[in-house]
């Protein structure tokens, strides 16, 4: 397995933060040091797509005002053709939209990459794999659902690593330049085996922002991971 020797990434999500208090949450992981998050991950709902609404464009300008954490926006929605560009317009990161939500992933991407942004393209637990391994070229992260999309604190699904294990040779076998994040369900109990299976970028939201000190959190799950992936390659 080979995951290019980099630190394991930790992406706090703020769905399970306080919407009232977006600027000092995000100021809670972005102290410097170990306990800084590697992105901020923005869970955008349309309650279309997921059965749930959260926010949308304008709180995520504001994000972006209030925090140099990189912003890592994976949106659950219809219609990601229209919407997903001017979030890459706004300076987001990363703008990741389902592959289960348009007819032209490859179209969308491009869109996001033009106006400036990394692309994701992310699969729901249900939705195989192999459908879409020849456009991943068109990508830079692939985010593998380990929950139904919609809800923060959902049980973690383990059935889905056997997309991170292929993926990861894919990746290797190919030479792909490709980011392998995971959301859903990961916290102490369950980083270690997502790391072995060969996770880059780790999603957690509530095991951050349920945590007394969500800056531990992050650390702590960041040295996890680490620890497992060592002794995997080990
Ligand atoms: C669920 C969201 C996740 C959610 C994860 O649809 O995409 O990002 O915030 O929350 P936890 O880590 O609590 O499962
Ligand atoms: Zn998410």
């Amino acid at each position: 397995m080979c995951t290019a020797g980099t630190a394991p990434m930790i992406a706090p999500s703020i769905l399970s933060a306080d919407f009232a208090n977006l600027a000092a949450e995000a100021a809670a992981v972005a102290r410097p040091g170990e306990t800084r998050a590697d992105w901020l991950h923005v869970d955008v709902m349309d309650a279309h797509f997921v059965p749930n609404l959260t926010l949308g464009l304008p709180i995520v300008e504001s994000l972006l005002k209030a925090t140099d954490i990189p912003l890592d926006c994976h949106l659950m929605i219809e219609n990601p053709e229209r919407w997903a560009p001017p979030y890459a317009e706004a300076g987001a990161h990363n703008v990741t939209f389902h592959a289960e939500a348009t007819e032209n992933p490859i179209g969308v991407a491009r869109d996001i990459r033009t106006a400036g942004a990394k692309a994701g393209l992310s699969i729901k637990p249900g939705t195989a794999l192999e459908p879409y391994l020849e456009i991943l070229r068109d990508f830079d992260t692939l985010l593998i659902m380990s929950v139904e999309p919609g809800f923060g604190g959902q049980k973690f699904i383990p059935e889905v690593l056997e997309k991170a294990r292929a993926i990861r040779k894919f990746i290797d076998s190919e030479d792909l330049r490709l980011l392998v994040e995971i959301d859903g369900g990961i916290n102490a109990d369950t980083i270690e085996e997502a790391a072995e299976a060969g996770i880059d970028c780790f999603v957690a939201g509530s095991a951050v922002y349920g945590a007394d000190d969500p800056g531990q959190a992050v650390a702590a799950l960041r040295e996890s991971a680490a620890t497992a992936r060592a002794q995997n390659q080990g």
